[in-house]
């Protein structure tokens, strides 16, 4: 018995919400099979795309997996292929599609013990590993799909946000590679309050905009004073990427994940592709390799 899915990459913070806000991508993912076996515990059998360990202990996917079977105490064990097509350290929650898609797969495998939530509970163990941190805001929408929000870890709560039905993102992924745990320690453990009430805002409108369509209110939403000022300079040509993407008609462009890969929210399609244009003429004329997907949220 085996089953093969597409797990998906995802884009997390999402300008205001550090560690909450999350969506979902449908034009780039890993694909995975996962195979019933009669021996016990977890093997990774075959990795493509990426030099990644097999050892289950060391590949988040096997990590996540061997959570929801000690949890699971199944009759079997389980074979995993991972072909990724995700770069680890490009910002759209490479390690987090590998611990979702092991633990989604394995729950189908064994006819659906779990719900989504616990789902995200396990993957949050193989995510804990790569980012030296707990937190779910790629796992949530790459299991979820869609916008999430990740209300508290402990205990698990995360919310389904609705998707106005024209909204696209446009990513641009730089082939530079950065380390979650790298971006995460060169952040500041406090935040003044004049910053943080700016912040919270933001997130609470952005979230009140998802769910009244309100466009014009995503675009007044979509900044980061918070983080951004720390990270964006690990990020060539950040701020002119930003800047021809909102002249080009995005609703706003920030960093995604712990970057280096960077996002822009557009209304419509066609916008979107203008604004994949704008952000590729930024890097022309640099030595700078990249990547751009456009993609529908869900
Ligand atoms: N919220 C996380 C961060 C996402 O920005 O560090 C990356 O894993």
């Amino acid at each position: 018995e085996e089953i093969k899915i597409f797990s998906p990459a995802t884009v997390a913070n999402v300008a205001c919400g550090f560690d909450v806000l999350g969506f979902c991508l449908d034009t780039i993912g890993d694909h995975m099979v996962v195979r019933k076996t009669l021996e016990k515990g977890i093997k990774i059998t075959e990795i493509e795309g990426f030099d990644l360990p097999f050892e289950a202990t060391e590949n988040v996917a096997g990590v996540s997996a061997l959570a929801l079977i000690e949890d699971a105490k199944p009759n079997c064990g389980f074979e995993i292929e991972i072909y990724k097509n995700i770069k680890p350290g490009s910002g759209i929650g490479s390690s987090s599609a590998s611990a979702s898609g092991s633990v989604f797969a394995i729950n189908e495998l064994l006819g659906k013990p779990y719900n989504k939530t616990q789902l995200t509970y396990f993957a949050m163990q193989g995510e804990k590993m790569a980012s030296q941190s707990e937190h779910a805001d790629n796992l949530a929408p790459g299991i979820f799909g869609g916008f999430t929000l990740v209300k508290s870890i402990n205990p698990l709560e995360i919310l389904e946000l609705p998707t106005p039905k024209d909204l696209y993102a446009v990513i641009v992924h730089p082939q530079i590679e950065i380390k979650t745990s790298e971006a995460r320690a060169m952040l500041p453990n406090n935040v003044p309050l004049i910053d943080a009430i700016i912040q919270w805002a933001n997130v609470g409108s952005f979230v009140h905009a998802l769910h009244t369509s309100n466009y014009g209110l995503i675009q007044r939403s979509l900044q980061d004073i918070v983080i951004e000022p720390y990270r964006k300079r690990l990020i060539p040509h950040f701020s002119q990427v930003k800047s021809e993407s909102m002249k080009a008609g995005a609703l706003g462009c920030a960093i995604s994940g712990s970057g280096p890969s960077m996002f822009a929210l557009s209304h419509g399609l066609e916008n979107a592709k203008k604004i994949e244009l704008a952000m590729k003429k930024v890097y022309s004329n640099t030595q700078i390799d990249l990547e751009t997907y456009v993609s529908k949220i869900n």
